[in-house]
């Protein structure tokens, strides 16, 4: 079996389509191209990464998740990470946390938070395996009503 090699890069424009599909695949009230768009070239605060899976000998890449995470000074928040639904399970957003949290400990990032729905169990076992913990509840965070946990992690 030939395995499919990935790259782990910041966004470009030309991601846009395949980026906006798998948050369309993913989330219940999507971000819109205006404001992916807004995230890549206008939001100072905002580091908008892709994981791209290729093979060389079969001509083939294609974008196959995306992570988008804020900085302010020495901190950092999670906005969004999401891997396309026909490819969960197979490491990619494990390989793409671990490469933002290379690129947060380079940038000084001392704390990174985030929110997630209390029912997500595949992203919450991603982010304890990653040495987030949890902090507290959110009750009614989301739009439809559901709590979130608030999750931190620190760099020691
Ligand atoms: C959350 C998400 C990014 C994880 O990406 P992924 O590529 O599927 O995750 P991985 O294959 O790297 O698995 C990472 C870890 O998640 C946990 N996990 C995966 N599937 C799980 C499941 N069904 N139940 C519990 N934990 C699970 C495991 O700890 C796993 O690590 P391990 O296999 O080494 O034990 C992906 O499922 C996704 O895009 N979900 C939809 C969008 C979303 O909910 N984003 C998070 C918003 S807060």
């Amino acid at each position: 079996m030939r395995y499919l090699d990935t790259e782990i890069r910041l966004m470009e424009e030309r991601d846009l389509d395949k980026v906006l599909e798998i948050e369309n695949l993913c989330f219940i009230n999507p971000w819109k191209e205006k404001d992916m768009l807004y995230e890549m070239k206008e939001n100072p605060l905002s580091n908008l990464w892709v994981i791209e899976l290729s093979n060389d000998s079969l001509g083939l890449k294609t974008i196959c998740g995306f992570c988008d995470y804020w900085q302010t000074f020495d901190s950092g928040t999670i906005c969004q990470i999401a891997v396309h639904p026909d490819l969960q399970g197979y490491k990619l957003g494990s390989q793409m946390l671990e490469e933002i949290l290379k690129d947060a400990k380079a940038k000084k990032i001392r704390t990174l938070t985030l929110e997630v729905r209390v029912s997500n169990k595949k992203a919450i076992g991603l982010y304890k395996k990653f040495g987030f913990n949890f902090s507290h509840v959110k009750e009614g965070y989301y739009s439809d009503g559901e709590d979130a946990l608030y999750m931190i992690w620190e760099d020691k």
